[in-house]
């Protein structure tokens, strides 16, 4: 596992795009697997501006992305179907049929969904970010590791950090639809962007603490191709 710390979060997020730039460069039809919340948006901006410049082209990239609330629509303001759009892929031109977001309707689409990512060779390289609890993706702490894409009953804690993005926390869906951790241990290379003090805990926990599903991200300890991007305040407890 590498860890690096930059002095600032736009490098942080840079240093993240390069590794996505890296690998688009070496593999035209690379399978990514993107991340929401406010973390990666620098990452997805640097993204934007390579392919504006003609250095990258996303023509046979196919994407999955890690999660989705239950219950709101994909054009719900929240969603992060919605998200996606507006902050990448309106912006590249990955074709619309290659993007996958998980959607909880009907019954198979936790399997549905675990189906495509094996269907595309699986995930070449995976963002994530981290919650303040440790959770990756919407995997939340627990007395067990999830396997596959499943159903979450999010935190009170994820909820209280996710209702920003809500008019009012009571709006925010109580569950998620969510790659597992299996899932995401699956995945070829990982990279985990963390920036901010509000970070510095869960990253301590992460990296210091005992492995265990407590702090879902300290598996990621285990996985042999993983690298930590964390700028200053992030690492500021190590
Ligand atoms: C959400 C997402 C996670 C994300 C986390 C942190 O719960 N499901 O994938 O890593 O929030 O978000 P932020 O980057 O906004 O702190």
């Amino acid at each position: 596992m590498l860890v690096h710390v930059y002095p600032a979060e736009e490098l942080t997020c840079r240093a993240a795009a390069f590794l996505f730039a890296a690998q688009l460069t070496q593999k035209p039809d690379s399978v990514f697997g993107f991340a929401t919340g406010s973390t990666p948006i620098p990452c997805y901006k640097d993204l934007i501006s390579f392919y504006e410049q003609g250095l990258l082209d996303f023509s046979q990239v196919i994407s999955f992305n890690l999660d989705e609330y239950c219950g709101i629509a994909q054009d719900h303001p929240s969603s992060y179907h919605r998200f996606m759009h507006e902050n990448l892929f309106s912006h590249i031109n990955i074709p619309k049929e290659n993007i996958h977001i998980p959607n909880s309707m009907g019954v198979d689409a936790c399997e549905r969904y675990d189906k495509a990512i094996e269907q595309a060779g699986g995930i070449d390289l995976q963002l994530l970010g981290i919650g303040k609890n440790g959770h990756i993706g919407f995997n939340e702490p627990d007395d067990a590791f999830s396997c596959g894409t499943h159903i979450v009953k999010l935190t009170e804690s994820t909820i209280a950090a996710n209702a920003r993005f809500f008019k009012d926390e009571k709006d925010v869906p109580r569950t998620a639809i969510s790659m597992g951790i299996s899932s995401i241990m699956a995945c070829h290379s990982i990279v985990l962007i963390a920036t901010g003090e509000s970070k510095a805990k869960a990253v301590y926990d992460t990296l210091n603490g005992p492995i265990n599903p407590h702090v879902p991200a300290s598996i990621l300890r285990l996985h042999p191709n993983a690298t930590f991007l964390l700028d200053q305040d992030a690492a500021s407890m190590l």
